[in-house]
């Protein structure tokens, strides 16, 4: 390749450091370097084309390439680059709130914005916090969420996420996050292993022992995505959220819905809550708001919950410099208004059955376990035997997904996610604009990697 390309290569191994990265990985081989994207497509430094099966992560909803959101973050630049949203609004911010609210299910009229999902969940952990306090109910600090949850990497967001090895280096963290059980049927305990509903009633009764266990006037809220992303999607059972949602009001829990990957169409609805119906006190969300053109975050919260900030001297005591940022709520804007344009959400509803029914065709693999998820976002588990569901050592494990499925995947001009934060499992989660095609095309080459891959086992 051109002395170009070489320096690139050299200053990026010199100077960035790459998120969840083992940077060793790149000091013999090439760092992937993305330059441009096009719809569902995203190109490298010597022109490859690779299918973005994960959106970029869990983010390019609309796809690449949208000059109309690119112009209209132009045109908002020129006219307000940034003004914070620490006692003054711009146009853009109220705009969009009042776009979002309309879009909300329920009464979740007001938006908090931030810059990040992190900064979401944790904003929604402080209003709990500081609601509680100013309503007579000091004690309440706890928030429960599910084993191996993912919901963000800042310290608050880290008590709340339930894998253990991402939060052992930064421990101690904030006091109060509890882990309940998590939603995967295909490793539900034997009990209600047979029976989908009587494991949803299961799950759903943990989060009550658990609050019953923790001292239900410590308790302030529950963190729920509504199909849990880590793990490889779990998509909830049936009867889970209705009972949860009960057993939240029973004991005066708020339930917050991380929809961070699972709005903006993510499952065919703008919310995921409206998909599995039911009405969340605090909606969190990022990531497709802007179809990642832009950074942006925020809370969607009900009107019960502002209702104490709304006189006298209250004041929730929490602000970001960027969260709202006029750009970005521009950009969010324009991204809105192509999936109107387009009704991104009917094409989701009109083609996921052809997505699930396209990736079943893998169940004929023998190292293919379980195929989970809904809308446009599916998890693919592995196992060493079909049978008895045995997953793999972790040498096994490590010489399978690090050593070779993600390099063998990107090298098949496909982007995806292998992960093995929970079982090993490959994630898909295409932009809303795809169809058949990129269906097939995922299918294929998953078939040929995952075929190479029981060979290495
Ligand atoms: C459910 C959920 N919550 C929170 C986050 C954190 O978002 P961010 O990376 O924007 O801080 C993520 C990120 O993937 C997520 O999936």
């Amino acid at each position: 390749m051109s002395a170009t390309f070489d320096a690139e290569q050299e200053a990026g191994k010199r100077n960035l450091w790459l998120h969840f990265t083992r940077m060793s990985s790149y000091s013999g081989s090439e760092m992937p370097v993305i330059v441009k994207g096009e719809g569902p497509y995203v190109f490298d430094t010597r022109g490859k084309r690779y299918l973005d099966g994960l959106s970029g992560l869990f983010v390019s909803q609309v796809g690449h390439g949208r000059t109309e959101i690119a112009e209209a973050g132009a045109r908002q630049a020129a006219e307000l680059a940034y003004f914070p949203l620490w006692s003054y609004a711009h146009p853009k911010a109220i705009e969009l709130a009042s776009r979002l609210a309309d879009l909300a299910p329920g009464d979740l009229n007001r938006v908090f914005f931030t810059t990040s999902g992190s900064e979401a969940v944790e904003s929604a952990w402080k209003l709990a916090k500081q609601y509680f306090k100013t309503t007579g109910q000091p004690s309440r600090y706890k928030v429960l969420s599910r084993d191996i949850a993912y919901h963000g990497t800042s310290m608050g967001a880290l008590a709340i996420t339930g894998l253990a090895d991402i939060k052992y280096p930064f421990e101690p963290l904030p006091a109060g996050g509890v882990r309940v059980p998590n939603t995967n049927f295909y490793r539900a305990p034997s009990f209600v292993a047979s029976d989908k509903e009587a494991f949803g009633r299961w799950a759903a009764d943990e989060i009550e022992r658990a609050i019953l266990r923790e001292g239900p006037e410590s308790v302030a809220a529950v963190y729920l995505e509504p199909l849990q992303n880590s793990g490889g999607c779990f998509p909830p059972p049936p009867g889970y959220f209705a009972r949860v949602r009960s057993i939240c009001d029973k004991y005066g829990v708020l339930l917050v819905s991380d929809e961070v990957i699972c709005a903006f169409g993510r499952l065919g609805y703008y919310f995921g809550s409206e998909r599995y119906q039911y009405q969340p006190d605090i909606i969190t969300f990022a990531k497709g708001v802007t179809s990642g053109y832009a950074p942006l975050g925020g809370m969607l919260v009900s009107d019960a919950l502002i209702e104490p900030f709304l006189s006298g001297t209250a004041t929730f005591l929490h602000g970001v410099t960027f969260a709202g940022h006029p750009v970005s709520a521009a950009m969010a804007l324009a991204n809105l208004d192509i999936f109107e344009k387009e009704d991104l959400l009917s094409n989701v509803r009109a083609h996921e059955g052809a997505f699930r029914a396209t990736l079943e065709k893998l169940y004929d693999l023998p190292i293919v376990g379980d195929i989970r998820g809904d809308g446009y976002f599916y998890g693919i588990e592995m196992v060493k035997d079909k049978a008895t569901r045995e997953t793999f050592t972790e040498e096994e494990s490590e010489r399978l997904l690090r050593g070779f499925l993600s390099q063998a995947l990107f090298d098949a001009g496909l982007v995806c996610r292998a992960d093995d934060r929970g079982d090993p499992v490959i994630q898909l989660s295409p932009p809303l604009i795809c169809g058949q095609e990129h269906f097939d095309f995922m299918e294929q080459v998953l078939r040929s990697v995952l075929t190479q891959a029981w060979q290495r086992i």
